[in-house]
This record gives structure tokens, sequence and C-alpha cells, in this order.
């Protein structure tokens, strides 16, 4: 099976994520002790491939369908080895920058010829929002700031939402001052599957959504507002204000830069599906498999499901999000493998990239 099912469906020639939704802080305790082994990951965006370097591993297999979202992560590489971290944090659009051009030629110097060429194409939006503002699904959300939330929150609302609280005064200001009925109004209006469809996520990708999306956003809100700490919320504060505060995602910290930098030629990447890389015979000791699950059919999901066990080491971990559609091991494999409930629920209780419903950790029977 090396051709995917969504590679005839979607449209992949832009990038849909700039920069990864998915938090790599649970991700990476999610996989456990993977010193010295292989890991497999999701490209996307490329952060939570790198966030993988700091568990030490001998190699990170990147997979992607889409050529755009590799080259984010070869311009990424670029960045680590020619920027400094605050640079770094400058191009990607976490801090304000008015030299972003600059900092782009500087990453894209050693990069191959393609993914410069691609880049350099991009420089007005880089310069403007940053090389993790560009995607669609962060379109989506400036559209969102930019037009929708002042007509219900002020500035200086959003501003008070990262102001650290006690758990108590986190309920009493979200549900006083933010879960007003304009906010719930506009939830419902903005995350409706129409235009959610339209414009954060390409149609094909809702085949096999259950649920309404408003009210699944309106659950997973209150998770980022009063069960977890907005202040150190990266993603929430890039949502409500467009760039990053004191939080930052964990392959961007500045505790972990020159770790990354120095592992950066442990990543071994390869454009294409996640179904090729599994034909090839070798085996992994971690996956991580973003929400790719989530945009299969059940049977396809099943049948994808039995090919990443074949290319499972013992003990490797599956590690994977939902954001809408239910998956977790099919039940022709629920022998195979041991679902690590304790972990799921410490580390979904902590996760801060609040829209997915669910997470799964599950590992290998030895
Ligand atoms: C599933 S999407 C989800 C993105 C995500 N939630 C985030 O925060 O970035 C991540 C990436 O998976 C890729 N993808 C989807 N199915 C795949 C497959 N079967 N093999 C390899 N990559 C796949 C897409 O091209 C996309 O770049």
């Amino acid at each position: 099976m090396g051709r995917s099912e969504i590679e005839g469906k979607a449209d992949f020639d832009h990038i849909r994520y700039a920069q990864l939704w998915e938090d790599a802080d649970v991700l990476t305790e999610a996989l456990g002790d993977c010193a010295g082994g292989t890991l497999v990951s999701i490209c996307s965006a490329g952060d939570n491939a790198l966030a993988m370097l700091t568990l030490d591993p001998a190699k990170v297999v990147v997979v992607d369908l889409s050529p755009a979202q590799i080259a984010c992560l070869r311009l990424r590489i670029g960045a680590y080895r020619a920027l400094t971290h605050s640079e770094f944090l400058e191009l990607t659009g976490s801090r304000p920058s008015k030299r972003r051009a600059e900092l782009l030629a500087r990453a894209l110097q050693g990069v191959d010829a393609e993914t410069h060429a691609f880049w350099t194409g991009l420089l007005p939006e880089v310069s403007r929002h940053g090389i993790g503002g560009i995607g669609k699904f962060e379109r989506y959300f400036r559209i969102f700031r930019t037009w929708l939330l002042p007509l219900v929150h002020s500035r200086r609302r959003i501003d008070e939402v990262f102001t650290p609280r006690t758990p108590e005064a986190r309920e009493a200001f979200f549900e006083t001052r933010f879960n007003t009925f304009r906010w719930r109004l506009l939830l419902n209006m903005f995350f409706s599957r129409f235009v959610m469809g339209r414009m954060g996520r390409d149609k094909a990708f809702f085949d096999h959504v259950e649920g309404s999306p408003a009210q699944h956003v309106a659950r997973r809100i209150r998770h980022a507002g009063v069960a977890t700490d907005p202040s150190q919320n990266p993603y929430l504060h890039w949502i409500l204000k467009g760039t990053h505060g004191a939080a930052l995602p964990m392959a961007w910290r500045a505790e972990h830069f020159d770790t990354i930098r120095a592992r950066l030629d442990r990543l071994d990447i390869r454009p294409g599906s996640l179904e090729a890389f599994v034909s090839t015979g070798e085996k992994a000791n971690g996956f991580n498999l973003s929400d790719i699950f989530e945009y299969m059919s059940p049977e396809t999901f099943e049948a994808v499901y039995g090919s990443v066990l074949s290319a499972a080491a013992p003990k490797a971990r599956l590690v994977y999000w939902n954001m809408m559609a239910p998956r977790r091991v099919p039940k022709a494999y629920s022998g195979a493998v041991e679902t690590l409930d304790r972990i799921e629920d410490q580390l979904k209780a902590r996760d801060m990239a609040f829209f997915y419903s669910d997470f799964v950790v599950e590992e290998v029977r030895a």
C-alpha cells in the first residue's frame, strides 16, 4: 500500500499548516524513552519532528505527502543552522520583526534550490506574518482574529485572558467575562461545517467527522480557558493575538534550541506517505502519527494501522490525536497493543493544543 487514500482527494500545493498545532510536550512524554532508537514522524510544519530530537533518538524519519509541508521543515533546518534563537523567533512570527526578509535569506542559504525558490516566492507573506503564520490554517485564525473577534471582545479583555490566575479565578473570569452570549454566537457561526470546510480544512477531511464542529470547539475552549492555564498556552496566544507571549511551543524554546541544532542531521526526510515508509521493512521504536487516521475511512484506517504495526519494534509506541472522528486501535489488532490509559489521561489533562477531542498512546506488546 504505497499510495494513501487522501492523496487523490485534497490539494497539497500550498502550506496548510505553517506551524504545528499539536502539543510537543505531551507528544515527547508519551513516546517515552526513545534514546538511540528510530522514530517516525508525520512532518506537517516540522516542529514536532524537531522536538522529537530532544529524546536523543538515532534518527527521526519524517514523512509527509505534501511537498509544501516538507519545505517547512527544510526551511526550519536552515533557520536553526543560520540564526540565533531570538532571530529564529522573529522569523517564525512568535515575535514582531521588521527584518524577516533578511532573516529568511540567511535561513535559506544552505537549502536545496526547490525549497529556496518555494520560500522566496512567499517573501511578502513571510515579512508580514512570519513563516509560522502563512498556512491555510493560520490564515483562518487570522480572519477570525482580525474581523470577528473584535466584534465580541475588546483588546483589553483578550489581554486579560493571559493574566496568570488560580483555577478558581480562571473559572470566574471565563464564566463572567469571556464566555458571553456574543462569544457563543460567534463560535457557532465561525465553526460551522460550511465555514470550516471553506476556510480552514479541505472539505474532503470532513467526510468522516462526527458531531458539530462548534459544539466541539466550545467544549475544548473551556479546557484551554479553565482546566489549563492560558498564560502557559502558546497556541491560544497565537490564535487570539497573532504572536506568541511568554509561552512557546517546545521546539521553539530557548532551552531546546542548541540540542535541536546539534542533532539536525539525525532527521531523515522522506517526502511521501507513511504507508510508503512502512512498506520498506524498517522497524521503528515510536511513531508520531499526528491526527492522520482521522483523515481515513474506518476501513483504510484499519489497514494502515495494521501496516504500521508490522513496522513497529516491540514496545514501540503509537501516539496520535483525534480532532473529531473517533480512532483507536481497531478490534482486529487489540491483542497486539496495550492502551496506556494512565499516561493518556495525565497528558490529555495537560494538552495545550486544546482543539483535539482525544489523545491516544498505544504500546506494541513485547
Ligand atoms: C494530518 S495533518 C494534521 C496537522 C496538524 N493537526 C497540525 O497541527 O499540523 C498533518 C500532515 O499529515 C500529512 N498526511 C496526511 N496523511 C498522510 C499520510 N498517509 N502519509 C503521510 N503524510 C500524511 C498531511 O500532508 C499534513 O501535512
